[in-house]
């Protein structure tokens, strides 16, 4: 029996080219997501054109619209409770959640994030690899729980650092296969794959032990 297409929400604050790429595995008939509603937190978030494109509803919840933290995630989660859907995707959402709003939803929202976490949370991610004499880099989908980019890592990428990379050279090349990353990761969301219990993320019932790596075949294996 085929599964009830997951309903998603997708969070952004810019160029959206993570929510494109899933917008566009959905429309090619590659993924079976409902993505219901689109969030941003700037009004100009040029990702929100994607959205409305695709005819997907659109919301924009400034956070200079309200006091303090708190209140502004409060009046996201309004959106969420009414829409109420099983997969939150935090695509380039550029705020730091209260512990409320982290907790409340941390059986159901994921983070992309430019690194092999745990290596380098918080931005610019591709000079900080380039500072640290890293060797590889890549792109994390985790978890969401209250510390910045924490909580259980579900799968990554990986690319090789070359001696004449720079920050530019290594997002551009890392850029699509995040992309792909992200449509290989939501696609287990929508098969009811991935669970998360007890801070431990499962596959298929099994509990991962390191995070899934996507190959280049497109489909995952355990990182060594
Ligand atoms: C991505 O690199 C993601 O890892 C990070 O923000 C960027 C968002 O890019 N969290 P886009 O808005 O999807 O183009």
């Amino acid at each position: 029996m085929s599964q009830p297409t997951l309903k998603a929400t997708v969070l952004i604050s810019g160029t959206g080219s993570n929510l494109k790429a899933l917008i566009d595995a959905v429309e090619s008939g590659e993924l079976d997501l409902d993505i219901m509603r689109v969030i941003s937190n700037r009004a100009k978030a040029p990702g929100l054109q994607h959205a409305s494109n695709a005819g997907i509803a659109v919301s924009v919840i400034s956070h200079k619209d309200y006091p303090d933290r708190e209140s502004h995630d409060a009046a996201v989660a309004q959106y969420l409770e009414s829409d109420r859907p099983c997969l939150i995707v935090l695509a380039g959402y550029m705020r730091i959640l209260s512990e409320t709003f982290a907790k409340r939803y941390s059986d159901r929202m994921i983070n992309l994030h430019p690194s092999l976490l745990p290596l380098h949370k918080g931005l610019d991610t591709y000079n900080r690899a380039l500072q640290a004499g890293d060797r590889e880099t890549g792109a994390s989908i985790h978890f969401v729980t209250a510390g910045l980019d924490s909580g259980p890592v579900i799968s990554q990428i990986r690319i090789p650092v070359f001696d004449d990379d720079n920050a530019e050279s290594l997002s551009a090349r890392l850029g699509p296969l995040e992309h792909k990353l992200v449509v290989a990761t939501v696609k287990l969301f929508s098969q009811k794959k991935i669970t998360l219990r007890a801070g431990t993320v499962y596959l298929e019932g099994k509990a991962l032990e390191k995070p899934l790596l996507l190959k280049d075949d497109g489909t995952f294996s355990a990182t060594a």
